[in-house]
């Protein structure tokens, strides 16, 4: 049987203590442990790990088909903290469709989005609540909570066939860091990243 069209659907954004939604089919709960290789500093790391499995992020995703013309969407929360004096931040991934761009809009929190191309290009651009980010075709992308008290809640729309790509970001990280130097966020170059054309 073909599948029924959609139907037209509302749902709300919910703001309390925390922001949540009032529907949706998937919560994603992402924990230090889950994040292995993704801090510079290995050793806070596996100090931290050795504490306690904090939640450092949480998404809750609107269930659509996987195909062009849907649009994903959903809440991505990023809780404040820090691994070494590296911020607590998401996995961040390329699309595997690498053509295919997304939106986000800030409604909570202090953070920014760092972004960077396949050629090595980057950007970090500030979400404060109010902003909208436009991340184009072919930029990897990885929300970070800069503030020392409150979550990074973000509203992110993207196309239906984009999928993730977390291969790369996994391997070196992103070009640039995000760590706090005197109580501020500052942008340092990652030493674990190479140029592409010499990976
Ligand atoms: C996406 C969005 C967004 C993202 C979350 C968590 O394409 O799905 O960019 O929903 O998944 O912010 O980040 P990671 O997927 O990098 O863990
Ligand atoms: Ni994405």
């Amino acid at each position: 049987m073909p599948d029924q069209p959609a139907l037209p659907f509302t749902f709300e954004v919910l703001y309390g203590e925390g922001i949540t939604l009032s529907q949706f089919d998937n919560h994603i709960i992402r924990r230090l442990s889950n994040m292995k290789s993704h801090f510079l500093d290995n050793a806070a790391y596996e100090a931290a790990l050795a504490q306690e499995d904090t939640v450092l992020y949480e998404v809750y995703e609107i269930h659509r088909p996987e195909i062009p013309g849907e649009l994903l969407h959903g809440l991505s929360i990023v809780h404040p903290g820090k691994v070494g004096n590296e911020y607590y931040m998401t996995k961040g991934h390329f699309h595997t469709v690498l053509e295919t761009a997304e939106v986000y809009y800030c409604l909570r929190g202090q953070g920014c989005m760092v972004m960077e191309s396949p050629e090595g290009d980057w950007a970090v651009e500030p979400l404060r609540p109010q902003t909208v980010l436009y991340v184009p075709p072919r930029w990897a992308h990885r929300s970070v909570n800069t503030d020392s008290k409150e979550d990074l809640v973000t509203f992110f729309i993207y196309p239906g066939n984009a999928g993730h790509d977390y291969g790369s970001i996994e391997k070196q990280g992103f070009r640039k860091l995000v760590v706090e130097v005197d109580a501020s966020p500052q942008i340092q170059d990652n030493p674990r990243w190479l140029p592409p054309e010499v990976r």
